[in-house]
């Protein structure tokens, strides 16, 4: 897509967003798109964006769109300088892991998420202690110095193939509770939490035989739909089709009818023909499916936001290019340890 004028940027973001997005604002956003495009070429540099950015953002800024594990892909293998990264910290900071030559710009230094705020490599380093030999698979929702500690890392599009490739009984799997309560699930393993003393970390009492070491972090915006909240909507609309992130609770996941990573949802919803979709995930999700097709009703819970994806805007990503910032960096000891992690996850077919 190539925006010469602010005119020709606002007629392409009004065919598309006309219906989900009131007229002024998609005037006022037009003439940021067309600067932020405008800066990023004139400066080599690469956007790249999560799923969860609001329509405007999402649909006409960046270079790349995506889930976690296809952002950190393009992240490996962008030949461009600098890259903006449209979504959390923890996620510019795989791009920085990837890429240590380049500039690494992320448009807040506000977009944290709770998963990654749940668990410290000094936590990481205790579990290693209390389960001796056990391997360390860490979901990307973690900063660096936790990365750093993990044998391989893994988003929701290939958790269960990341822990299959150990072929080990047992697997210390962090931060996420539930994430791993599902994975546990679907690879047939116990699940166990080691219990928090006032002398650190013990052991959960039992054997331990081909069990998942879980840690109780949680994402609070999945942890809050309810199998309550599905049997609603489909008691008012019988035939909808519920897709729930794997971050949910694990009843909700088994009472809907998809699961998958966020890429997964949207290709989901792409390729089925429901009368109507209910998503279980951050609401601009919705916007973004429906600002593409038209034609697909979705329902979506939209009190529950993710406020560290919110804190991405048109002004802020203009001001990154413009202001070199908020650079992010990753000291180079740990760097180079968390690499091999995001390397090997890279790796899995
Ligand atoms: P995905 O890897 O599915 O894009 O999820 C990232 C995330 O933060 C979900 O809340
Ligand atoms: Fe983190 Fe949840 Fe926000 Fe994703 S939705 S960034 S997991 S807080």
């Amino acid at each position: 897509m190539s925006f010469e004028t602010v005119e020709s940027t606002y007629e392409k973001m009004h065919m598309m967003l006309k219906n989900i997005v009131p007229e002024f604002e998609i005037r006022h956003k037009a003439e940021l798109v067309y600067e932020i495009r405008k800066l990023r070429d004139e400066r080599n540099a690469v956007i790249l964006g999560h799923n969860y950015m609001e329509p405007a953002l999402f649909h006409f800024v960046p270079d790349f769109k995506g889930d976690s594990f296809q952002l950190s892909q393009l992240a490996a293998t962008t030949e461009k300088d600098p890259i903006v990264f449209c979504g959390v910290v923890f996620m510019a900071e795989t791009a920085k892991i990837l890429s240590p030559d380049k500039t690494v710009l992320i448009p807040s230094l506000d977009a944290g998420c709770s998963l990654a705020a749940s668990i410290t490599g000094e936590d990481v380093r205790e579990l290693k202690k209390l389960y001796p030999g056990v391997p360390v698979v860490t979901y990307v929702n973690t900063y660096a110095d936790v990365k750093a500690e993990t044998d391989i890392c893994c988003t929701s599009s290939n958790a269960a193939a990341v822990i299959n490739s150990l072929g080990t009984d047992n697997v210390i799997f962090l931060p996420d509770e539930y994430l791993a309560r599902n994975v546990a699930r679907d690879t047939g393993r116990n699940i166990i939490f080691p219990v928090k003393g006032p002398r650190g970390l013990k052991k959960e009492n039992g054997e331990l035989e081909y069990a998942m070491i879980g840690w109780e972090g949680k994402c609070e915006v999945h942890e809050l739909f309810t199998v309550e909240d599905i049997e609603n909507v489909r008691k008012q609309f019988p035939d909808v089709v519920v897709l729930a992130h794997p971050e949910c609770p694990p009843d909700v996941v088994e009472a809907a009818d998809f699961s998958g990573s966020t890429s997964a949802m949207i290709h989901y919803v792409e390729e089925t023909e429901a009368p109507r979709y209910l998503l279980l995930t951050e609401c601009s999700m919705g916007d973004n499916i429906v600002a593409e097709n038209p034609e697909k009703d979705m329902l979506r819970l939209c009190s529950h936001r993710c406020p560290h994806m919110g804190q991405i805007t048109l002004e802020q990503t203009l001001d990154s290019l413009r202001n070199n910032q908020y650079e992010v960096d990753v000291p180079e000891a740990i760097r180079v340890r968390a690499k091999r992690a995001v390397d090997r996850m890279l790796e899995i077919k």
